[in-house]
């Protein structure tokens, strides 16, 4: 199959153009006609994308006669902003981003069935069905949080595929600690916490044959910007705004987080998965030590845990004396 050089929705390289030059020229008057020229389009097109970018929450000032100007440098994912600053990295090569879309999960799967090579990127802005664990869905407030998803064709078998999901905690963790200084919990397997609140979660998915994997992806959501959560979250979920103080850029939390995975990423490659195993169970406080109580879909019981398995499966010991692995399940912290 050929590789894809356009996904349907994907913002239209010009509209980026546009949202470039008027980033770099910030708060001074552009006219109509400089931008038109710039980015070859005509000047009814510069109106028609200045309105939709209005529309998206950007705060173009002016109008047609006069030129337009941004009030205020908006925090948007552009790719070409991305691909520069992550230049020369495997997340630097292809970006693809939407204002809107369903999930990034669902067009990185798309990507990797039509033959996408490793380190596409797939960003939005917006997610209006943004899948999470377990069948439940991912909030996704326009501009708030940081929603990516990456392919990866790693030489794995796929009983190793769920490392990558534990892989990518650890560097959402190191990421957010070096922007903000908050150490956010790792709850196995995929829960990134800030004060026993939901601040971040892994959905790692894959294509594979019996033996050997034919991609990953790996989608990633982090609340930076949001001030508060909707109805049946609103207790539970937290941003980093919310737990600092203070608005952070998505695109810098967005860069270390690249940044970081590739260099775990190589890592993991290069050592095998105790790297992983014993960087997780150095940062989690949940993998020891911990009563837990454990629903795994078919049962429920309660424990304490007692670390990791060679692949990264939760041990615990349970109350009624048995040591169970947990392949995969929801595991919550019993006071
Ligand atoms: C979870 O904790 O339940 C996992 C949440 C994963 C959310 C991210 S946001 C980017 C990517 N696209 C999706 O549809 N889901 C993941």
């Amino acid at each position: 199959m050929p590789q894809v050089n356009t996904l349907p929705g994907t913002t239209d390289k010009r509209l980026a153009a546009l949202l470039t030059l008027l980033s770099e020229n910030a708060t001074i008057v552009i006219s109509g006609a400089r931008i038109a020229r710039e980015i070859g389009v005509s000047r009814s097109t510069v109106w028609r994308w200045v309105e939709q970018l209005r529309e998206l929450g950007v705060r173009v000032k002016g109008q047609q006669l006069t030129g337009y100007f941004l009030e205020k440098v908006p925090d948007i994912l552009t790719p070409d902003l991305v691909r520069k600053r992550m230049k020369g990295s495997l997340f630097g090569k292809r970006v693809f981003h939407f204002f809107k879309t369903d999930s990034t999960n669902r067009v990185a799967m798309e990507l990797g069935y039509a033959d996408e090579p490793e380190g596409a990127v797939v960003l939005a802005e917006e997610q209006t069905a943004g899948r999470g664990r377990a069948g439940r869905s991912w909030h996704s407030e326009r501009g708030a949080g940081l929603y990516v998803t990456l392919l990866l064709r790693p030489k794995l078998s796929p009983v190793q595929a769920p490392l990558l999901t534990m892989l990518a905690g650890l560097s959402a963790h190191t990421a957010v600690l070096a922007q903000t200084g908050l150490s956010a919990e790792l709850k196995w397997p995929n829960d990134l916490l800030l004060n026993g609140k939901k601040l971040g979660g892994i959905l790692t998915e894959m294509h594979a044959e019996p033996n050997s994997v034919r991609f990953v992806i790996v989608g990633i959501g982090i609340n930076v910007g949001q001030e508060k959560f909707p109805g049946e979250i609103a207790a539970t979920a937290t941003s980093l705004r919310k737990e600092s103080g203070r608005l952070h850029s998505r695109l810098e939390v967005l860069v270390k987080l690249l940044s970081q995975f590739e260099t775990d990423y190589n890592r993991f490659l290069r050592e095998g998965a105790a790297y992983v195993v014993q960087r997780f169970e150095l940062v989690s406080g949940f993998a020891n030590g911990k009563r837990v109580k454990v629903d795994t879909g078919r049962e429920t019981f309660v424990g304490m845990t007692a670390g990791l398995s060679a692949d990264g499966l939760l041990i615990v010991k349970r109350d009624d004396g048995a040591t169970t692995t947990v392949i995969a399940g929801d595991v919550s912290e019993v006071m």
